[in-house]
Order: structure tokens, then sequence, then C-alpha cells
């Protein structure tokens, strides 16, 4: 097993106020209700940001907890990488936006665009700029307010999601064997179009007749990516685990991307963890895309499920296809 060069300093995460029901998206017209979406999904509610609750004002909340818990001054962050499909402004950065926020004057900063993985591949990138010696200590969130594109009249889509944000803040390990054990990643760029936004960008600028048939929103063809995050997934847990040379009885909490039970179920059983070793909660957020991982490791420190000595697999699959998976010791 390698020696980690980073570990894991502070976790932090910020939900909006306002919490959205499976009854309240059906009051909105919608041809769903509470047990379809409980059945097939496992979310019970997601949180909805107002116009105030931007993103940058989102990710600088979570960030300040995990700062402070980590006992790290604004000057001392030496870069920011913010996973984000849903950025405030199309140029700059959102993280650039997040640094002002918060102050962190020397850092450099930038969005890492892996949607769903976004938090995942952004801490394996935090973590080879401190192996390269770039950085000592990084600010890695990952934050959506993806509320603002999704297509609110498209059932299939709009019940999964939700808005939040998740900050971590990496340090360089200095001895000792806690830290990040090890890392996968992996992409599939023939796939785009089972999961993504048509129009907006170069090849179809926004438009009224885009506008009007929702293609600068999520679009998705659901059981396709289901099938492909259930096998992807699998393959991240089992590259992550032989990289550590560990096995799912090593594992104290798996913490996968939180998108549907299903897809978390089918890991889990791959991988041999047993349900009370895994962590839950897109039953109260929904789908967070990026920010679904961070929120959880926040949530599952401050349950206590992971604490001093834990050894914690991540997994995450999401657009384009992207997936990847860590093992970390705490
Ligand atoms: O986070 C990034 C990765 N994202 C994911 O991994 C999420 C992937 N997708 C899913 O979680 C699931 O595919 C869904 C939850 C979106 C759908 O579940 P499913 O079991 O795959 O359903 P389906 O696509 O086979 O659709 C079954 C039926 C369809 O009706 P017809 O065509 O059979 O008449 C859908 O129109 O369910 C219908 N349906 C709904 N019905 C009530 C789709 N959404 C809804 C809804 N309420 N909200």
């Amino acid at each position: 097993m390698k020696r980690p060069v980073a570990y894991i300093a502070g976790t932090g995460h910020a939900v909006p106020r306002r919490a959205v029901s499976n009854a309240d998206i059906a009051a909105m017209g919608l041809d769903t209700d509470d047990a379809w979406i409980v059945e097939r999904t496992g979310i019970r509610q997601r949180y909805i940001a107002g116009p105030d609750e931007t993103l940058t004002a989102l990710a600088a909340q979570a960030s300040r907890q995990a700062m402070e818990q980590a006992g790290v001054q604004p000057g001392e962050i030496d870069v920011i990488v913010l996973g984000t499909a849903s950025p405030d402004h199309l140029l700059p950065a959102t993280a650039v936006e997040v640094q002002a926020a918060l102050g962190c004057t020397r850092a450099a900063a930038f969005d890492l665009g892996a949607a769903c993985t976004g938090w995942l591949y952004s801490a394996i990138v935090a973590e080879s700029l401190i192996a390269a010696g770039t950085a000592d200590t990084v600010l890695v969130i990952g934050a959506e307010k993806l509320s603002s594109i999704v297509n609110w009249k498209d059932r299939n889509t709009c019940v999964l999601f939700g808005d939040g944000a998740g900050a971590t803040v990496l340090r360089r390990a200095r001895g000792g064997h806690r830290g990040i054990l090890s890392s996968f990643m992996r992409s599939d760029g023939a796939l785009t179009q089972l999961l993504w936004r048509p129009a907006g960008g170069n090849v179809e600028p926004l438009s009224p007749e885009a506008m009007a048939e929702g293609r600068h929103c999520i679009q998705m063809a659901g059981g396709e990516v289901v099938e492909h995050a259930v096998r992807s997934m699998a393959e991240a847990t089992d590259r992550a685990l032989d990289a550590a040379r560990l096995t799912a009885n090593d594992i104290d909490l798996l913490i996968p991307h939180q998108a549907n039970v299903r897809i978390i179920d089918a890991t889990a059983k791959h991988a041999g963890i047993p349900p009370e070793r895994v962590f839950i909660n897109v039953d109260r957020y929904g789908t967070t895309s990026a920010a679904t991982i961070p929120i959880a490791l926040n949530e599952a420190i401050q349950q206590g499920r992971v604490k001093e000595g834990s050894t914690v697999l991540f997994a995450a699959f999401g657009a384009g296809f992207t997936w990847g998976s860590l093992v970390v010791r705490f």
C-alpha cells in the first residue's frame, strides 16, 4: 500500500433553505407521484435554491465549514478546484468567485467539468498537485444549482435533481497512514447524448426555439444511464480496492454517488459491502451531481460513521460518461 501524499483535513456542506417534497413536484401539474419516485429512485425530497442562493454562496458556505474544521485560514489555500456542471456564469469559472468570497487571495482557482464525478476527479487532481509539489493545501468543492438547468416540465429528469454544495480541504500528508490510499478515473465520450444539454454551447447556441423545447436543459435516457452506471461503478470499486490492495472486508463505509438507490444497492452488492456499511442520503437531497459525495462525507462524519482510522471507499459516475473511485483512510 502506498504512503498517502494527501489527506482530507476538513469537510463541510450547505443546501438551500427550501426543501421540495415529491408531493410538491406532483402539485406542479406533472404526471407523477410520491410512490413512483420513491419506488424507482429512493428520493423523497430535494433542496431547491432561490435566486439569492447562488452556486458561489452555497460553495462558499460549505467551504468555510471545511476550512474551519481543518483549521486552515483563507490565505493558506494554494488552489481551489470546484467540480460543477451548473456554474453561476459561463465565464469566468465559479471557483474564482468562491475565491473572492472566501478571501483566498493566494490561491489559483478553476472549475472542473466531470458532471457527477466532479468532486472525485477534483480530489484526484488536488492529490496530484500536492504530489507534484505545486500545492500543500487545496480546497476541493463539488457544488451544483441543477434547478436552473432542469426542465421542470420533464418528469423523467426533474424529480431526480437538487441543489447543494460539499467542500473538503486536502492537505499534504506528513507521514502516517491516513489519506488517499488509491484512486481510479476513467471516461467514455462515445455516449455523450445519453445525458447532456444539447443547446447553450457553441454547436447549438441559445435561441428562443431551443429554449421553448427545453434543449438548454438536462436530457437523459434514464434506463440506459442506469445500465452504464451500474457497470462502471462496479469497475470503479474493483479498481480502487485492487490498487489499495484491500478487500470489501477492509472497508468501513462505502460512500457512492447518490443518484438512485437501485444503482447504490447494485454497486454495494457487487463490491460485497453489506447495507449497514453503505451511506445513503439520496432520499433527502436527490441527486446533487458533483456535490453528492462531499455532502455525504460531511454527514457521515457528523453522524460518527466516519472517524479516525475509518477506511472509506468512494465511487462516482456521471455524464460524459465519467467514473472513478477513491479509497481514503481517515
Ligand atoms: O446522476 C447522474 C447519473 N444519473 C443516474 O444515474 C440516474 C439514472 N436514471 C434513473 O435513475 C432512472 O432511469 C429513472 C428513475 C430516471 C427512471 O427509472 P426507470 O425504472 O429506468 O424507468 P423507465 O425509464 O424504464 O421508465 C418507466 C416509465 C416510463 O413510462 P412508459 O414509457 O413506460 O409509459 C416513464 O415515462 O416511467 C415513466 N416515468 C415516470 N412516471 C412517473 C419516468 N419518470 C416518471 C415520473 N413519474 N417521475
